[in-house]
């Protein structure tokens, strides 16, 4: 068995972080999305990992390389963003004739793959499929179950008028005969070769595809606001580990990574991470932030965010659910002319 994690796209709906990082690597609680992937892989004892990456293929590669992980990982180029079943076709010297777990590497999911992959071999399906209820199934592909409740009946990709709330999980199982499938359709409306098109593809030519249902909770990064949501839920599940003397105060989980000074000034209210070789004074960091390495915080209240490493925020006042990029300067100047002065990127947002 192997995995195909894919890691390449624009990450359009993520700009303007995704000018200069690819998208799957935009940490929440401080770990890359894409690791959590990689993760759920090598916890299913899948050793063999191909990962697909575009535009930034260089920057994911140094990203992963950067850790140990017990498995053999190789980068397949996609180039151009094609769709989900592009990159079967562009993977298929690599999968050969192996039964894989296609990834995508925007997804978390809190519970693992460990019992769906159990699922899709004990059913000796063709495919199996990941869904999960969603309260918006027109932003996602929508299955429907076949009247057996074993097998899915039909798939349609981000409907208008959904048949069902269940939405499809970006992680797929299946068995070699999907490279026959990804061969035999045509690009979608959006000029995208959709995995959902192979998976029906497969229905229609008497295939059976399973299908399991999320048990915990299942979180799609693409956009700002899943991005928050994704580190709200992960922190949940933090425990406390403070590598630092400080006489900050500190109430609930926190998390401090190495080198950071914290003054007494300050105070932390959980559930907090914090990276490595930060500088926070008189400042407040409230429940469900994530603050990156060689971040500086004064003077400053911030609650329910995402702070990239390397930035700087000082005399900022309050700042909520916001997601700021790295080597961001916020700076409140007291001189004169007083007045906002704003460098800002293409397509950011400011909320003031
Ligand atoms: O997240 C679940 C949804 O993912 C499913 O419900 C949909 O059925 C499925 O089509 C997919 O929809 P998205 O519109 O969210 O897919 P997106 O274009 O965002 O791509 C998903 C991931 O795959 C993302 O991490 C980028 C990567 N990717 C995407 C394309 C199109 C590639 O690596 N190569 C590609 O060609």
């Amino acid at each position: 068995m192997k995995a195909l994690i894919l890691s390449g796209g624009h990450g359009t709906r993520l700009r303007p972080l995704t000018y200069s990082q690819q998208k799957q690597l935009i940490p929440v609680a401080n770990k890359p999305v894409l690791f959590y992937a990689i993760e759920d892989v090598i916890e299913a004892g899948i050793h063999d990992i191909g990962i697909i990456v575009g535009p930034n293929a260089e920057q994911v590669k140094k990203t992963v390389l950067s850790r140990d992980w017990d498995a053999r990982i190789e980068f397949i180029y996609q180039g151009e963003p094609k769709g989900l079943a592009h990159a079967i076709l562009v993977a298929r010297d690599y999968l050969g004739d192996d039964d894989f777990v296609m990834y995508l590497g925007d997804n978390i999911l809190r519970e693992g793959i460990v019992e769906h992959l159990e699922h899709f071999k004990e059913g000796n399906f063709d495919a199996s499929i990941l869904l999960c209820e969603v309260p918006n199934p027109r932003q996602f592909g929508v299955a429907e179950i076949s009247e057996d409740g074993k097998t899915i009946r039909r798939l349609v990709e981000k409907p208008k008028v959904p048949p069902s709330n269940l939405a499809l999980v970006g992680i797929y199982f299946f068995k070699p005969v999907i490279h026959e499938a990804v061969k035999n359709i045509r690009p979608s409306w959006r000029n995208e070769l959709e995995i959902t098109d192979a998976i029906q593809w497969l229905i229609d030519q008497g295939y059976r595809v399973g299908w399991t249902k999320v048990r915990n909770w299942w979180k799609d990064t693409g956009k700002p606001e899943d991005l928050l949501e994704a580190n709200r839920l992960i922190l949940d599940d933090i425990e406390a580990d403070v590598r630092v003397q400080t006489s900050a105060r500190i109430h609930g989980r926190v998390v401090i990574g190495e080198d950071s000074v914290i003054d007494e000034d300050t105070v932390i209210k959980g559930p907090v991470v914090i990276g490595k070789n930060v500088r926070i004074k008189n400042s407040y960091i409230g429940p469900y932030t994530s603050i990156g390495d060689n971040v500086v915080i004064e003077n400053t209240e911030i609650e329910d965010s995402i702070v990239l490493e390397g930035s700087e925020i000082r005399n900022a006042g309050r700042i909520v659910e916001s997601l700021i990029g790295r080597g961001v300067r916020i700076i409140n100047s007291t001189s004169h002319p007083l007045g906002r002065k704003l460098v800002i990127g293409d397509n950011s947002r400011l909320i003031l």
